[in-house]
């Protein structure tokens, strides 16, 4: 069942390239630093939760040395942990019993996935026999240091459009990749996001399974209960019918909307009642406007036929990323603009200056039409 034996290093940060003005520099360094402090205050929420265990129940497991929790399902314990000879912590997945239905098919859709930045990178898998003779199973994660995005949530209430921007378009990523696997992720909820120093990575795979085949449908189990958090849940899971790759793509539009206003708008005091607002087809959107709210509407159509796919809200959020960032620009053009046709004016300047005066100008348009060309992000 090993998928790979050496762990690969994470990738660096990306660093301004020579050729970048230094403005555009400046953006990403500012955008940076707001993504650093989002990180930081998710990892400061992580530490706080309740009533995770902060200790590990001992301190190895099979080739590993358990450190810090990490986090915790409702299928497994997640550990920062490290075995001889690989200088990388991961993050361990320690199953809580040895029922291998769920880890197979996490396995199975990593396989079929390979790896994408998007999504939390599976490293290894394997089983441990302890001394009171039970097997316990476990994944060996690529370790993500952050919080979730329920943690950020937490910790800020509402992210801001920036932060939504940025999540909600990565999330949209890996919705796109796990899609074209013909996977559908059937879990999508905040405590699956993590947010990382890297951006977003999708996380439990658990319940992924391949977009046809019956066995796969999120449903309701044989004992009654629910595949997958209600909260999140789209009306064809709610309601037992087929589930394919739109549900992901409804649980993506109420997380934008709990990003926006703090709340998904369909959580009531019980999961009865949270899935009757889900069924009774409410407008998730009512909080939001303008650009935001025509994506949560194509996102949240209750007809996961008309639903939008991932790529076309992906596409979407990339065409709203682009004019917020060009308004940047076109304000700092036409303050630059203005100076420079003011300056040889007020000087009562006119030849050379005026003439360096125009060049200055035509920089300036031409560095313009390449962030139009190109974008800023
Ligand atoms: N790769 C990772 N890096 C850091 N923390 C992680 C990672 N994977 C999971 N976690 C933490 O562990 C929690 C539970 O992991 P998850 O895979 O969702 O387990 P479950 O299948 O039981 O829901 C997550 O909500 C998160 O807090
Ligand atoms: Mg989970």
């Amino acid at each position: 069942m090993t998928i790979r034996n050496s762990l690969q290093p994470t990738v660096s940060p990306t660093l301004p390239s020579s050729r970048e003005t230094s403005s555009s520099a400046r953006l990403r360094a500012r955008a940076a630093q707001a993504w650093n402090s989002l990180v930081d205050d998710s990892i400061d929420q992580r530490a706080r939760r309740r009533p995770v265990a902060t200790e590990p129940p001992c301190r190895r497991l099979g080739p590993w040395r358990l450190g810090r929790v990490l986090g915790a399902g409702a299928t497994a314990s997640v550990f920062e942990a490290s075995r001889a000879g690989d200088e990388r912590p991961v993050a361990l997945k320690v199953f809580h019993e040895s029922t291998t239905d769920r880890l197979a098919g996490e396995v199975d859709a990593h396989r079929r996935l390979r790896s994408h930045p998007r999504i939390a990178e599976l490293l290894d898998s394997g089983q441990t026999r302890l001394e009171d003779g039970r097997l316990v199973h476990w994944l060996a994660y690529e370790l993500v240091e952050g919080g979730t995005l329920r943690d950020a949530l937490r910790a800020r209430g509402a992210l801001g459009e920036e932060a939504t921007l940025r999540v909600s378009r990565e999330i949209a990523e890996a919705l796109e990749a796990i899609h074209d696997a013909c996977l559908v992720h059937r879990d999508l909820k905040t405590e699956n996001v993590l947010i990382g120093p890297d951006g977003v990575k999708v996380a439990d795979l658990g319940l992924a399974r391949r977009e046809r085949g019956g066995a796969g449908a999120a449903r309701l189990t044989e004992d009654g209960g629910f595949v997958g958090t209600v909260a999140y849940s789209s009306p064809e899971q709610i309601t037992g019918r087929d589930v394919g790759p739109k549900t992901d793509v409804w649980a993506l539009g109420l997380m934008i909307v709990e990003m926006l206003a703090g709340r998904n708008p369909y959580v009531r005091s019980n999961p009865f009642a949270t899935a009757s607002a889900i069924g009774q087809g409410l407008d998730a959107s009512r909080e939001l406007s303008g650009s935001w709210g025509r994506i949560v509407d194509a996102a949240t159509e209750p007809s996961a036929v008309k639903r939008a796919s991932a790529r076309t809200i992906a596409r979407e959020l990339e065409r709203f990323a682009k004019p917020r960032n060009l308004r940047g620009v076109a304000k700092n053009f036409l303050m630059g603009a203005m100076l420079v046709a003011w300056m040889p004016i007020n000087a009562g300047l006119r030849g050379d200056v005026g003439i360096a005066m125009l060049g200055l100008f035509s920089v300036l348009l031409f560095g313009f039409m390449r962030v139009l060309a190109h974008g800023d992000r």
